[in-house]
């Protein structure tokens, strides 16, 4: 499917999709979201892929929602419009592990699109901020939310209110982010991360990514009881079978998502 705003490559089980929008260093925009929603739920839908990264340029991973495009609307417009929350819907429903792949710019929306993926591999020129305070409004798509969940009250606080960019290096320090590595080994690093994923049963990732997500919503004697209830139920799968007799073999594991 050809994409505007968007390049998508599948390789080795892995779906990368590069957004491409350089003359807005990749601002997201109705149509830009629009394709993203699509281009996931197509990852989603091919059992092919087993992992997806998320990324955009070297300059730019994405510097916010288009300024441009929201300058002309109205409280009606956006509040009625529900503005990006089907998109936002569409990539909360994906089961697959998303990473992003974050180089320079990851501003405003920007930034809560990389925080809406599973983990954050940033390159050593990433830069990440709420600055929606300097256009009068709030972050829209989880930037008090998540932010917060991931770096702490105090430097949420910070960012929101001041408007200021958190380098790779803090962002690291903060918990933001997972790794940080050299600008030009980011999709590398990325790869390689999505490559490791893609090995393992796609029934015990899948069921990672629900436990962990589960962490950020329910308290925590209501967390550990998902996690052992999930744990108990994969001894039901092959692959909890094929994965502790392979060790004990001393093999590799042929792990058949049964
Ligand atoms: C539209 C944008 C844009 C954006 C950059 N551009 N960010 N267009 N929306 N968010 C455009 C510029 O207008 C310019 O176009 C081109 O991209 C290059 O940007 P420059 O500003 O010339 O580059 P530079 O001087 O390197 O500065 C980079 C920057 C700056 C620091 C990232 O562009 C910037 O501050 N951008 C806005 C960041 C921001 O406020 N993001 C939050 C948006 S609100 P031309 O045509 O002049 O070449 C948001 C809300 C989310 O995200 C919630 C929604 C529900």
């Amino acid at each position: 499917m050809g994409y505007q705003t968007l390049n998508v490559d599948v390789t080795d089980h892995v779906a990368v999709i590069r957004l491409d929008r350089p003359e807005a260093l990749n601002a997201l925009s109705t149509e830009l979201l629009g394709e993203l929603a699509k281009a996931l739920k197509a990852a989603q839908e091919n059992d092919k892929v087993r992992c997806i990264v998320l990324t955009g340029s070297d300059k730019a991973f994405a510097a916010g929602a288009d300024i441009v495009e929201m300058s002309e609307k109205s409280f009606a417009d956006v509040f009625m419009g529900d503005i990006f929350g089907a998109e936002v819907g569409q990539l909360m429903r994906i089961r697959k592990p998303i990473i992003a792949a974050v180089s320079g710019y990851a501003l405003g929306g920007g930034c809560e699109l990389a925080m809406m993926c599973d983990f954050i591999i940033a390159s050593d020129t990433a830069k990440f901020g709420q600055p929606e305070i300097n256009l009068g409004v709030i972050a829209g798509l989880g930037g008090t939310q998540r932010l917060t969940h991931a770096v702490g009250k105090a430097k949420s606080m910070d960012m929101n209110l001041t408007g200021r960019f958190m380098d790779a290096a803090e962002a690291e320090r903060s918990g933001l982010v997972s790794r940080v590595v050299p600008a030009k080994k980011l999709m590398d690093e990325a790869m390689s991360a999505a490559g490791k994923i893609a090995e393992k049963s796609m029934i015990a990732v899948t069921a990672v990514k629900e436990a962990v997500n589960a962490s950020q919503e329910v308290p925590l004697s209501q967390g550990l009881l998902l996690e052992r209830r999930i744990f108990f139920g994969l001894f039901g799968t092959d692959d909890q079978s094929e994965g502790m007799a392979a060790f004990v073999d001393k093999r590799e594991a042929q792990f058949r998502d049964r």
